[in-house]
């Protein structure tokens, strides 16, 4: 009896062993097949997931995968080279955006960006908060992610609505903060970094995962920001090109006039070769922007910017998604070729907290 229990004793001993050796290579596996796919590796081990790279083919309806959704215009920045400008003040009540948020679901949806105008501004952050819970408690959607210029939020915010976040980017430009003043990436006299610093010290409190978005024009071609980036170990820095968008930042009718902060492919490749070092950045060009955002206006109107404007298709609250998708412009194969696709789930990112 006394023999027949210690076989079994070492038999569980084995078995545990066994496990163990198993989660240990499993481990090495997952961290070299992150190495090899250039992802951060201080912050992120990615566990590798099939992409669907098929694209549609001319003529077909794209599927609106991956939407950004600029449900207001209104901020409380006035960055210079800004191509979402407050031309209207209308924002949809609560209950027709959640209605569209649904129909985008049924049409395919995966991913959810809210951006704007600055999202925190509208309700104090309760209408977004709002939005972000419906997405993921409700409809279940695999990502639920935010851009914002980061003032406006609050440790609140994040205690009732963070576990219901995947992704949060704040857009910072420059780490000095005379150059965030002459953008226009300021309110009053308050601290820019500062105040990123603190929201990315909450999102790693709160488990939401953290991006940076940068716009390199005129003012910042020339600075070396690998130290603070580096530092502040972002999941991705999306990396943007100055882009002038007629009607918003150019031209007649305009809101800003962003000429004077547009900067060359040379210039902008030069930035890119300064910060190589850094793994997590995302380069976007102007050649790579264009037509490859599904972007949903405050009227849930898909943009469509291939003329080098935005023109609105019909809302989708009263045409449906695939009949306004139509006429977002939207090119499917540059979406897939920016990388659009990736772990966009908190839940598959191995992040450190
Ligand atoms: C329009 S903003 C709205 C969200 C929020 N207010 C913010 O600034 O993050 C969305 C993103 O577009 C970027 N952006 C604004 N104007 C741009 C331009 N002319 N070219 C490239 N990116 C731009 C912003 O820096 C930000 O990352
Ligand atoms: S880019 Fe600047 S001005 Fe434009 S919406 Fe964002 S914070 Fe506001």
């Amino acid at each position: 009896m006394l023999l027949s229990n210690q076989v079994t004793l070492v038999r569980m001993l084995l078995n545990l062993c066994i496990i163990n050796v198993r989660s240990i290579v499993s481990e090495v596996l997952t961290r070299l097949f992150s190495f090899w796919m250039g992802e951060n590796k201080a912050q992120v081990s990615i566990q590798p997931k099939r992409t669907n790279l098929s694209s549609t083919t001319p003529g077909e309806v794209p599927t609106p995968m991956s939407v950004n959704y600029h449900f207001t215009r209104q901020c409380n920045y006035k960055c210079g080279f800004c191509f979402h400008t407050a031309k209207t003040s209308f924002v949809l009540p609560i209950e027709e955006a959640k209605r569209g948020l649904r129909l985008l679901k049924e049409a395919g949806m995966e991913k959810i960006n809210f951006s704007g105008g600055e999202p925190f501004l509208h309700h104090k952050g309760v209408f977004l908060g709002e939005m972000v819970q419906y997405c993921k408690q409700e409809l279940q959607l695999p990502s639920v992610s935010i851009v914002s210029n980061g003032s406006m939020i609050k440790e609140t915010w994040f205690q009732k609505y963070g576990e219901y976040l995947d992704i949060l980017a704040i857009s910072c430009d420059s780490f000095n903060e005379e150059t965030n003043q002459t953008i226009g990436r300021a309110q009053g006299r308050k601290s820019h970094v500062d105040n990123l610093c603190k929201v990315r010290n909450w999102c790693r409190q709160y488990r939401v995962a953290f991006k940076i978005n940068s716009v390199i024009n005129t003012y910042n071609v020339h600075e070396d920001m690998t130290e603070h980036i580096s530092e502040l170990n972002p999941v991705r820095w999306k990396v943007f090109q100055c882009l002038l968008i007629e009607g918003e930042n150019s031209g007649e009718n305009s809101l800003r006039e962003a000429e004077k902060f547009v900067i060359t492919d040379q210039e902008f490749q030069d930035f890119l070769d300064r910060h190589q070092s850094i793994k997590c950045l995302v380069p976007e060009s102007n050649q790579k922007m264009k037509d490859s955002y599904l972007i949903l206006d405050e009227y849930m109107r898909f943009l469509d910017c291939r003329a080098g404007r935005k023109d609105p298709s019909k809302s989708i609250l009263d045409v449906g998604v695939e009949e306004a998708v139509k006429y977002s412009g939207f090119d499917e194969r540059m979406f897939l070729k920016r990388g659009g696709k990736y772990v966009w789930s908190k839940e598959d990112m191995k992040l450190e907290w």
